[in-house]
């Protein structure tokens, strides 16, 4: 029986999945690394971390599941979106990566948007430029450590790092190369165009494929440092939002990602190019073939959840090491008591700044609107609420572009609470699904991918209809529906009112007079 292989080079650590023909996952490992932050607003890792990382899972992965490694028919790869990694003329890593998540990069983007001009981002890269983007950060190199700048003979994105050590290839693919804002999005190609308005060279950019493509053969030094079989192909593979897409089946038109990790995504599937005329949401190729999806990213979302938990929900944590139940759950449990609006009490989610709509990273977190009567239930229903509003407003904008919505897919945290399913039911205003495969994430997805690259299913349609079932189906409750309308017209309400006063709180803390 065919194995294949997924390997997920994350934030927080490197995940290498085994899966069967099935879609059964056998073995799954991940191994942690370390983020420096060595300035604010910094986000950095060592590549090196993530080859360690991805070496110690590919093996105990395979040590685990007890398989012959020939039995493995492909390996795909998923990674951090847009985080730079600069390689010189010998491919050694000239500095460390920066990171999706840094905002040094905020003067540069401001740079990029005069230079190139907004009308012509649209048409070249069918993105607006933000902190986050690959651009932004070469541009940054070049003006703050020039020496570097001036070794700089390749970039590449994390995933393809990996694959650059697995089987010494330089390639990149469609999927991750758009989050880059070099990227021609519609046409699928480089835009010599932006690379020329920046000046910057277009032969620092590999040779780029679409997602199921091989592109690679694990190397005889990789077989020996991590069991692997030495010429097992590795397909494109795809950015990690892309493969959570695919392992979740949302290849098609009409089905839409609500995904609810640190950030927040919701990721819609389209036949055709669209562009937001303000950008606010993301265009970017899919990993199916001459596919689209239109993305909206809300910074802090199960962030939010996680900052309420860690210091007002303090007790949960104790009792989560007394009881073993997740604190999570037994804060959950307390928003179930309290009905629907939360009596009025309305949270903004913006505690990393936003990036979708408000594109501001001055941008606050806020309670508002709270009374005597409101308890701690009260603050835990309105941040679940507060952040599915956030996310609401990017279905908004791709709902406005004129996709049709049939059915939301919910993953992560938003899928593991049946409050949290109905909550976005309701806020959403259609059927919340959950999968089979809600949980396994990105890697799983680029194991897929390495399927249909391995001839094992033809396409990925074929693939995810095999492997992925409907586990929950939520119904939106019409009561419901009418209650969250309401606030959320005053959610949307309260950040223009806020901005001013957002900018003045950030200014000030720069001059350090709070
Ligand atoms: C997408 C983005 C994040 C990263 C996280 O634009 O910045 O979702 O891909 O890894």
């Amino acid at each position: 029986m065919p194995y294949l292989l997924g390997i997920d080079i994350g934030t927080t650590g490197a995940k290498t999945v085994l899966i069967n023909e099935e879609g059964e996952l056998i073995s799954s490992s991940t191994v942690p690394y370390p983020l420096s932050t060595p300035h604010p607003n910094w986000a950095e890792q060592d590549p090196e971390d993530w080859w360690n990382g991805t070496v110690r899972s590919i093996k105990k992965v395979l040590d685990d599941a007890g398989i012959d490694p020939c039995s493995i028919a492909g390996l795909g790869l998923s990674g951090q979106m847009h985080s730079s990694v600069f390689l010189d003329v010998d491919n050694r890593v000239l500095r460390p990566a920066i990171l999706w998540c840094d905002t040094r990069t905020e003067p540069q983007c401001r740079w990029i948007i005069e230079k190139v001009g907004v009308e012509n981002l649209r048409q070249y890269v069918s993105n607006f430029a933000f902190e986050g983007f690959t651009a932004p950060k070469i541009i940054w190199l070049r003006e703050n450590e020039p020496q570097i700048y001036s070794r700089v003979n390749t970039v590449l994105l994390p995933k393809d790092y990996i694959r650059f050590r697995l089987t010494g290839e330089i390639a990149m693919e469609v999927s991750d190369a758009a989050g880059t804002l070099l990227f021609d999005v519609r046409n699928r190609i480089w835009s010599e165009e932006i690379l020329d308005k920046l000046d910057i060279p277009l032969s620092w950019f590999p040779r780029v494929y679409e997602s199921i493509d091989v592109c690679g053969r694990v190397t005889r030094e990789a077989e020996q440092l991590t069991g692997l079989k030495s010429g097992t192909p590795v397909v494109g593979g795809g950015a990690d939002n892309t493969c959570g897409a695919v392992g979740t089946g949302i290849v098609k038109s009409g089905r839409v990602l609500s995904s609810i990790g640190t950030s927040g995504v919701i990721f819609a599937h389209t036949d055709e190019v669209k562009v937001d005329p303000q950008m606010r949401v993301h265009t970017f190729c899919h990993s199916v073939p001459e596919k689209w999806y239109l993305m909206g990213v809300v910074l802090s979302a199960g962030g939010s959840f996680r900052w309420f938990r860690d210091t007002i929900g303090g007790i949960e944590s104790k009792l989560e090491e007394i009881s073993g139940i997740s604190s999570y759950e037994i804060l959950t449990k307390e928003a179930e008591k309290v009905g629907p609006g939360s009596e009025g009490l309305i949270f903004l989610p913006y505690l990393m700044g936003e990036r979708t709509p408000h594109r501001d990273a001055n941008a606050k977190g806020v309670f508002f609107g709270i009374t005597g009567r409101h308890t701690r239930g009260h603050l835990v229903r309105s941040v679940l609420e507060g952040i599915t509003f956030a996310m609401r407003d990017s279905l908004e904008i791709i709902k406005g572009l004129g996709l049709q919505i049939d059915q939301i897919r919910a993953t992560g945290g938003g899928a593991q609470s049946r409050l949290w399913q109905q909550l976005q039911a309701d806020i959403y205003n259609a059927p919340v699904i959950t999968v089979n495969t809600s949980q396994e994430g990105p890697a799983f997805g680029s194991a897929i991918m390495a399927g249909v690259g391995a001839g094992v299913w033809s396409n990925l349609e074929e693939a995810t209809d095999h492997i992925i079932r409907i586990t929950t189906e939520t119904e939106p409750i019409e009561e419901n529906v009418q209650i969250y309308n309401g606030l959320y017209e005053i959610f949307r309400s309260l950040y223009p009112r806020l901005q001013k006063s957002f900018q003045k709180v950030s200014q000030q803390i720069l001059k350090r007079v709070i």
